[in-house]
């Protein structure tokens, strides 16, 4: 660990990971805890596109725990951030009274300074809390020489956080026991398993806030039947077919399972009494065009799933991806404002056939579609092992 003599510093610095589910999790039987009431399953996505980069810096000298989110200072004491910074002290301790020779008997009690920030813009209304706090919970055992098992430490922050904490295929384990220990995330296969297999997320303007997930779902437990008939009896199944369709690579079966599953999570926000709706006309529009496409060619080529907010993400293999790509760009004219439409992993360009747009059969919708970043399965958290990447200065305060 990189040491200051003069401030008595610690520093580390890491990224970590955005991941989006294929298999949703939603509803919660502990709300301490965060203890889910079905498993799940997700695609870690590449972190070239996007990321989270946390520094942490701990010493003597400092007065108070302080945290920095995308430079701004935030509240430290919220109770997510604090179960998280307690269960890593706490663990980091247990390791220092197990004797172990190479752990750091002081740094424990110091106190530490935060700063993190996305190499994506917020206001995309991508879901960041997962890759933030896997951050926050790897780049702290770095700190304190934590190692082992950091997921159930992560799901304490925000549960899809705990699937970030690895790279490629990675489930959640809903586990059984009270105390959580064993409602952990595992890798199903790594990020190199089926490289053919590509992510577009198609950033879809929202004119309204949502309502968050946290609270969303806590609506969702209380009041939907069907949400309880789903984690009972329809996401055991899923999991076991979803996890046998990724190892067979089988795209059909993978695409078709992914579009089923986002479809019912929407239906039991849709129960949720009253009713939350996080689609809008735009998330619509290109739910049929999916489907009109892959109905087009009668094998499922492209499949799409939402989360919590309007944007689409789009899983399809390598060979589909130009011509899929034109027929966006095609039904959702962009805004031209010179910045550009498609951003991250490049995408050939392709000629569209007269016969697919009129089969298509659709009206298209001019700026519904703000843009599209094009990206891949990639790896878990990293230390980033160039000093001058800190986001923090000798100080200990953000650059
Ligand atoms: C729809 O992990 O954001 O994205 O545990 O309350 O922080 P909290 O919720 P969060 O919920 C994510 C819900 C989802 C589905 C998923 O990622 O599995």
């Amino acid at each position: 660990m990189p040491e200051n003599g003069h401030q008595n510093l610690a520093m580390v610095t890491c990224t970590a990971p955005v991941n989006i589910a294929v298999i949703k999790y939603w509803g919660k039987r502990d709300e301490d805890l965060i203890l889910p009431i079905n498993s799940s399953l997700s695609v870690t996505l590449h972190q070239e596109q996007l990321k989270t980069m946390t520094t942490i810096a701990c010493s003597r000298s400092f007065q108070q725990d302080r945290i920095w989110l995308n430079g701004k200072e935030e509240d430290i004491s919220c109770p997510r951030l604090q179960s998280c910074l307690q269960e890593i002290r706490r663990l980091a301790r247990k390791r220092r009274n197990t004797g172990d020779p190479t752990s750091d008997v002081s740094i424990v009690s110091n106190k530490v300074h935060i700063c993190s920030v996305n190499n994506f813009p917020t206001a995309a209304g991508l879901a960041s809390s997962a890759a933030g706090y896997a951050c926050l919970v790897y780049t702290l055992s770095q700190l304190f020489g934590v190692e082992g098992e950091l997921s159930a430490v992560a799901r304490q922050g925000s549960g899809s956080a705990c699937r970030s904490l690895y790279g490629g295929f990675v489930q959640w384990k809903m586990g059984e026991w009270s105390d959580g220990k064993d409602s952990i995330a595992e890798q199903v296969e790594s990020e190199s398993y089926w490289p053919e297999l590509r992510v577009l997320i198609l950033v879809v303007s929202a004119e309204q806030k949502s309502v968050g997930s946290t609270s969303g779902m806590h609506t969702s437990v209380k009041t939907s039947q069907l949400l309880k008939y789903r984690a009972s009896v329809v996401v055991p199944c899923r999991m076991e077919e979803m996890i046998r369709v990724i190892r067979q690579r089988d795209f059909q079966a993978f695409g078709e399972l992914t579009m089923k599953d986002s479809n019912q999570f929407h239906a039991t926000c849709l129960d949720t009494y009253p009713p939350i709706f996080y689609l809008n006309n735009v998330s619509h529009r290109i739910i049929s065009l999916v489907h009109r496409y892959n109905q087009y060619y009668g094998e499922t080529k492209v499949a799409y799933t939402f989360d919590a907010g309007p944007n689409a993400v789009i899983y399809t293999l390598q060979e589909h991806l130009p011509e899929f790509v034109q027929v966006v760009r095609h039904f959702f004219p962009s805004e031209a404002n010179g910045s550009e439409f498609v951003r991250g992993l490049p995408v050939c360009s392709a000629d569209l056939s007269e016969e697919l747009k009129r089969d298509l059969n659709m009206e298209p919708t001019p700026k519904g579609i703000h843009y599209i970043i094009s990206t891949k399965a990639g790896p878990g958290p990293c230390v980033v092992e160039d000093p001058s990447q800190h986001l923090l200065g000798v100080d200990g305060l953000p650059k």
